[in-house]
């Protein structure tokens, strides 16, 4: 998995999730169902949930916008509880035995389980003739599991039994908070090891939220207060963010169609990925390379503080959106067609990573992260970052970048680095938590190469050449 999309992420939900709040009893329309049953079946086949989305809402053309909302509600958040849920299906006692209900029960679950939701009022929306078919389970087992699932408390699911009783969490730690985080085990494991309970808590509730919409201010063309006044002309809330350039903003339909980000004053990003720029404090006319540009966030943000930016992706369809994003921009980047070779005043590595810190964007990531995953994404991070250092010019820098929560795609990358580089020293090292900090889970650290010797002119971002 890489890292998070960004510019391309419009259309999340602003909404901050709350479990255990029944939020709607009315009765759903059957083709919102429908959809949202579709997609939850692509993820059970083991699909990623934006295309288990998109192929659902290609099934249903017909659908209109509320019902595509609930769909992908549904979906997202299904992706996200998945463990809860099936746990939840466990105690209520579901039939195991019939897989082309296992999208319906798992529905079902979350409305009653994760959302806390009437037991009967789900049930009817999912009675026959019903939104799916073929189907096996009777309207009467319906109706029965949704009264023996387990209901969420102001903690979260899981909370009571159907008869309202506490139910008692798991004995071993480690899985107590897995299954009350939904994640695996040797996820949260390591918050565990790094965190402590209480805080892995807050992180994994945290990681749990849908992420907030932020935009990065153009700050080659405009100023924030030029932005905010723009958006409330068109009428959409908005306010600072924590760094110099962001913006928080509700999500919606409209955001995408106003006039700063149709004419590249603003753009979607995430507030820790604008921190990781601000760490490049790239100085007018530095040569920066972006080594792993994806489709340019962070490559547009350097470039829009004065950087003569270069841009290089491992794979070309990512970088292939990057300069038609550049000329909206009005930014300097150039695509490099083959990997950069000769020496900047500075290289950005937003390496590839787990993902874990995007949760909140990408929530089914999670069910792809393993022991054997991590391992495999410390060894690409520290290609990458010995591939960016043999780059930097002396007296340049290097800042490396990975939006997980675990040690081991930040620390545990840069620590050996150093170890074996002596060229090279730490200038700024952060860990940016997702409940400490806006934005996504980052870790982030600023290297820096001495000068060679008798050369000691200080370049505009207070590193030297
Ligand atoms: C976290 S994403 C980059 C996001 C991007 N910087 C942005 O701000 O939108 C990581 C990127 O690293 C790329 N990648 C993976 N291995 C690479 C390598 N060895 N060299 C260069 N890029 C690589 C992936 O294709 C992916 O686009």
């Amino acid at each position: 998995m890489e890292g998070p999309p960004q510019a391309s992420e419009g259309g999340q939900e602003a909404r901050r999730e709350e479990v255990g709040r029944p939020r709607s009893r009315e009765l759903r329309s059957r083709r919102a169902v429908a959809a949202a049953l579709a997609a939850i079946d692509g993820l059970g086949e083991g699909r990623p949930l934006r295309l288990a989305l998109a192929a659902s809402l290609a099934e249903h053309p017909g659908i209109g916008p509320k019902e595509r909302r609930h769909a992908a509600a549904a979906t997202r958040s299904v992706a996200r509880w998945l463990r809860v849920v099936d746990a939840a299906l466990i105690r209520g006692h579901a039939p195991r035995s019939i897989p082309a209900d296992r999208a319906l029960l798992r529905y079902l679950a979350w409305r009653v389980a994760v959302e806390g939701e009437p037991p009967e009022a789900v049930a009817r929306d999912l009675r026959l003739p019903g939104p799916r078919r073929p189907r096996a389970i009777s309207d009467a087992d319906v109706l029965r599991v949704a009264r023996a699932l387990p209901r969420p408390g102001p903690e979260g699911p899981l909370a009571v039994d159907a008869a309202g009783r506490p139910l008692s969490p798991p004995s071993d730690p480690v899985v107590a908070l897995a299954l009350a985080g939904s994640v695996p085990d040797p996820f949260a494991r390591r918050l565990l090891r790094d965190l402590g309970e209480a805080e892995a808590r807050a992180c994994l509730r945290a990681l749990n939220r849908d992420a907030l919409l932020t935009l990065r201010v153009n700050a080659a063309r405009a100023t924030r207060a030029e932005v905010l006044a723009a958006l409330g002309a068109a009428g959409i809330e908005a306010e600072p963010g924590e760094g110099p350039w962001a913006i928080r903003v509700e999500d919606r339909a409209s955001l995408f169609d106003s006039a700063p980000l149709r004419t590249g004053l603003a753009e979607v990003q995430d507030e820790s990925s604008q921190r990781v720029v601000e760490a490049c404090r790239p100085g007018p006319g530095d040569r920066w390379l972006d080594l792993c540009a994806g489709s340019g966030g962070k490559a547009l943000a350097l470039a829009a503080l004065g950087a003569e930016v270069t841009a290089w992706d491992a794979s070309a369809r990512r970088l292939a959106e990057l300069p038609r994003r550049a000329h909206r921009a009005g930014a300097r980047v150039t695509v490099a067609r083959e990997a950069p070779s000769g020496e900047f005043d500075g290289v950005l590595v937003d390496a590839p990573c787990s993902g874990s810190g995007a949760l909140c964007r990408e929530p089914d990531a999670r069910w792809r992260i393993d022991d054997a995953a991590v391992a495999r994404f410390q060894e690409a991070q520290a290609e990458v970052l010995r591939a960016g250092a043999r780059r930097v010019r002396p007296g340049g820098a290097l800042v490396f970048a990975t939006c997980s929560v675990f040690q081991e795609e930040g620390e545990g990358v840069v620590g050996p680095f150093l170890a074996a580089n002596e060229g090279f020293r730490m200038a700024l090292e952060e860990r940016r938590w997702p409940h400490r900090h806006p934005g996504a889970g980052f870790y982030l650290a600023r290297l820096e190469r001495p000068p060679a010797r008798g050369r000691t002119r200080l370049t505009g971002n207070g590193a030297t050449r």
